[in-house]
């Protein structure tokens, strides 16, 4: 009998990576846990509280605190180091000091050996991932930031709470970056699978029309009303985490918008922006291309401009 062992390396153990790690225990998605932190003590009382959660938990599940060079055997790296978010500056923002821990954080990655999957998260999420594909030079399928899964599932909410339909009947996602440019392509929202607006021109009783922008800067604003409310986001991106690592881990050849680099698709080169994503075993399988209105692919290269321009000042 072979026996798979599940490892999730994750380097940054604050907010985000610490719920990262708690959401792949409690929904038994990994068996290993590597974390890692500039504050060892930090990270060791992260893996010693998920450890103390295991008498109670479905799957038994270790973790540990490590070095970045030890995670060389994970199948699996989450990158959510970075500094503490500030709910009145835009995610670009935090660029400069993400690259800063970068600098140090990377050629220890490197240095490790490891060539499994990459999930960044580290904001600004796009701009990073592409920071972090230059620097490794890694294979391009195997790196993936969260990016819009989780505009997706803010996206999600608002629009179960008006039209009053349960978020798995719904196919709505977001595309671009995770920040203020991202955008929804409205003509691709469907409800049992039937578009959103001929539901609302059949239907306009049960379905009445609502403002598509509003709504869209309402999901994009999500994010700040909850780090204004308790200064940090951790259960919405753990769990976005969660179902991407799901999706490479079990091999479920899932459809889900995350970020990735662009090699003409949707006519974008060069470039980390979040589109509907096939995730497997070994990352992005394939990107699904749809077919966006004029206005949609407008609204989608300005955010993939808007994500370049802030590449390019990231220094290598
Ligand atoms: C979020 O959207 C802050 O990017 C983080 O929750």
């Amino acid at each position: 009998m072979s026996v798979q062992t599940r490892k999730v390396a994750i380097i940054g153990t604050g907010h985000v990576g610490s719920h990262v790690a708690f959401a792949l225990a409690t929904q038994g998605e990994v068996d290993e846990l590597y974390m890692s932190d500039i504050d060892k003590e930090k990270a060791l009382s992260q893996a010693t509280d998920v450890n103390d959660a295991v008498s109670y938990l479905p799957h038994h599940v270790e973790a540990k605190a490590c070095d970045i060079e030890d995670i060389g055997t994970c199948d699996i790296l989450v990158i959510s180091a970075g500094p503490l978010p500030d709910p009145n500056k835009d995610r670009l923002e935090s660029l400069g000091d993400t690259v800063a821990i970068l600098k140090d954080v990377l050629p220890r990655v490197k240095a490790s050996g490891f060539n499994g999957c990459i999930l960044s998260i580290s904001n600004p999420a796009d701009v990073v991932a592409a920071y972090i594909q230059r620097v490794l030079n890694y294979p391009k399928h195997k790196i993936i930031s969260s990016g819009t899964a989780l505009d997706s599932a803010r996206l999600q909410r608002l629009l179960s709470e008006t039209l009053q339909v349960n978020r798995r009947s719904l196919t709505a996602f977001a595309m671009g970056e995770h920040g203020g440019s991202a955008m929804v392509p409205w003509s691709h929202v469907t409800v049992g699978g039937k578009p959103l607006i001929d539901l609302q021109t059949s239907m306009p009783e049960r379905f009445p029309s609502f403002d598509h922008d509003a709504m869209t800067e309402a999901m994009k604003y999500g994010g700040y009303l909850v780090l204004k409310g308790k200064g940090s986001t951790e259960f919405g991106i753990a769990s976005s985490a969660v179902e991407i690592i799901r999706a490479i881990f079990h091999n479920e050849h899932k459809i889900l918008p995350v970020s990735c680099l662009l090699d003409g698709e949707y006519g974008q080169h060069n470039v980390f922006a979040s589109v509907p994503a096939m995730l497997g075993k070994d990352g992005v399988e394939l990107i699904v291309e749809l077919n966006l209105t004029a206005d949609e692919q407008e609204r989608f290269a300005a955010s993939c401009n808007r994500i370049r321009e802030y590449l390019a000042k990231a220094d290598t």
